[in-house]
């Protein structure tokens, strides 16, 4: 048993935001958290007083990483996705056949997100067994919570020869293999494996259809980019007929469990079917600056109650730090509401009612994410996993502050090294 007494900030619900500025969290040794109440006036001996040296948020949610990627954050981001994935990425993830420099990149990624406060990460890893079993390991051995995902990617077109699976048979037997392989892991209670065909494009239909067998039969969660780009979006309607959407659902991919990155051209339709299966969104605003072409309806998404977190897109969007995310996802929303081109008049420029707040926001980067996965994290509540951050202001009060105000300047302004300690299941990391 562990106790801590805390300023604590979290949003059970969206758009409400909690402080308990002198709180008692007691945690089990399974990591759950037993109580958390304000503190009473004779408070236990024993506890850690975090109080002094920040306020205590809950972990940070990212629910999409690519982690071969991480080399190259902020760079390589000067052309369209469809020319950044042949010029720059693929050629980097091919470079994870070798376990070295796979073992050097995820040991480095893992140590700087857990630094930053992610406590939950979502990752696509490379086509590579080893290599992504690697970065299973890793998480596990560093103390992250973790779903991980062996891409599947069998396309000859969508493709480069020296980075595909050479045929479906095995894109499918290569990530049920992985599934067993990383809940073989000893001691594993934290890490998931995700079954993750890359993208349509990137994927034959046979592919595609016995992945979705492959997550009924095991239940594992799904992983894939869905509506991503004018390009992206366009080709799967040539291809398929229909919408991302629709065709991940006609091949048994749109689960529960599943996370859709990006989603940002997905209409109305599209969104009901994603409610109705309860998939969740990973929006990726900074990614999608560069990348999308578009602004994704956030608001009308969260309106028509779709699930909904945040996710850096490392390396398509230049940021590993979620809080940078969240924040963009505000910019994000204004942009989409006011429009941006100048030379329109006003009233026909954006679309109105677009518009998310910090509070939307910091709901987005902790309990939407944990809700999108079904995890037990996300806010601090009896039962759940003390999954959590000491957070130092960026500014030490030079005015009184509201609640409201302390944590949207936290929001909109704290940096990594403003983040003091973190803890995954009630252990520090
Ligand atoms: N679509 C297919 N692969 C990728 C990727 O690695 N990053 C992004 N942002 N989109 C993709
Ligand atoms: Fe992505």
């Amino acid at each position: 048993m562990q106790a801590f007494r805390a300023d604590i900030f979290h949003s059970p619900e969206r758009g409400r935001i909690e402080r308990i500025p002198d709180a008692l969290l007691s945690v089990g040794d399974d990591g759950a958290i037993l109580s958390v109440a304000p503190c009473p006036d004779t408070a236990p001996p024993d506890l850690v007083d975090l109080r002094a040296h920040g306020v205590l948020i809950p972990g940070l949610v990212d629910l999409h990483i690519h982690a071969p990627q991480f080399p190259q954050l902020g760079t390589a981001l000067d052309v369209p996705l469809e020319e950044w994935l042949f010029r720059y990425t693929f050629p980097l993830e091919a470079r994870y056949a070798d376990l070295d420099f796979a073992t050097r990149v995820y040991d480095a990624l893992v140590r700087r997100l857990l630094a930053n406060g992610t406590t939950t990460a979502v990752y696509f890893a490379t086509i590579h067994g080893p290599a992504s079993l690697r970065l299973a390991e890793t998480c596990l051995a560093l103390g992250q919570r973790a779903l991980v995902g062996r891409v599947a990617m069998d396309h000859p077109e969508g493709c480069p020869e020296y980075y595909r699976d050479a045929d479906p048979e095995t894109a499918i037997r290569d990530t049920a293999d992985f599934i067993d392989a990383v809940r073989a892991l000893p001691g594993n209670s934290l890490v998931e494996p995700v079954v993750t065909p890359r993208f349509i494009p990137g994927c034959t239909d046979e592919a595609l259809k016995g992945l979705g067998r492959l997550a009924a039969e095991t239940g594992a969660p799904v992983q894939t980019h869905c509506s991503e780009s004018d390009w992206e979006h366009t080709h799967v309607l040539d291809r398929c007929g229909m919408s991302d959407t629709h065709a991940l659902d006609h091949f048994g991919l749109l689960t529960r469990r599943t996370v859709l990155a990006h989603s940002g051209f997905i209409d109305g339709v599209d969104m009901d079917l994603i409610r109705a299966r309860g998939s969740g969104v990973a929006h990726c605003p900074l990614s999608n600056s560069y990348f999308a072409g578009a602004a994704f309806p956030l608001r009308r998404a969260l309106e028509k109650s779709v699930r909904v977190g945040l996710g850096t897109d490392i390396s398509g969007g230049p940021s590993d730090f979620l809080l940078d995310v969240a924040r963009n996802a505000v910019t994000a929303s204004r942009m989409l509401e006011s429009g941006v081109d100048p030379d329109r008049p006003a009233a026909d420029r954006g679309r109105p009612g677009s518009r998310i707040d910090f509070r939307d926001a910091f709901w987005l980067a902790t309990t939407g994410g944990a809700d999108v996965l079904d995890l037990p994290v996300g806010f601090f509540a009896e039962g759940r996993q003390f999954d959590a951050v000491l957070i130092r202001p960026p500014e030490p009060a030079l005015q009184p502050m509201s609640d409201d105000n302390l944590l949207q300047q936290i929001l909109m302004c704290a940096q990594p090294a403003d983040i003091q300690r973190t803890w995954v299941a009630g252990r520090e990391v």
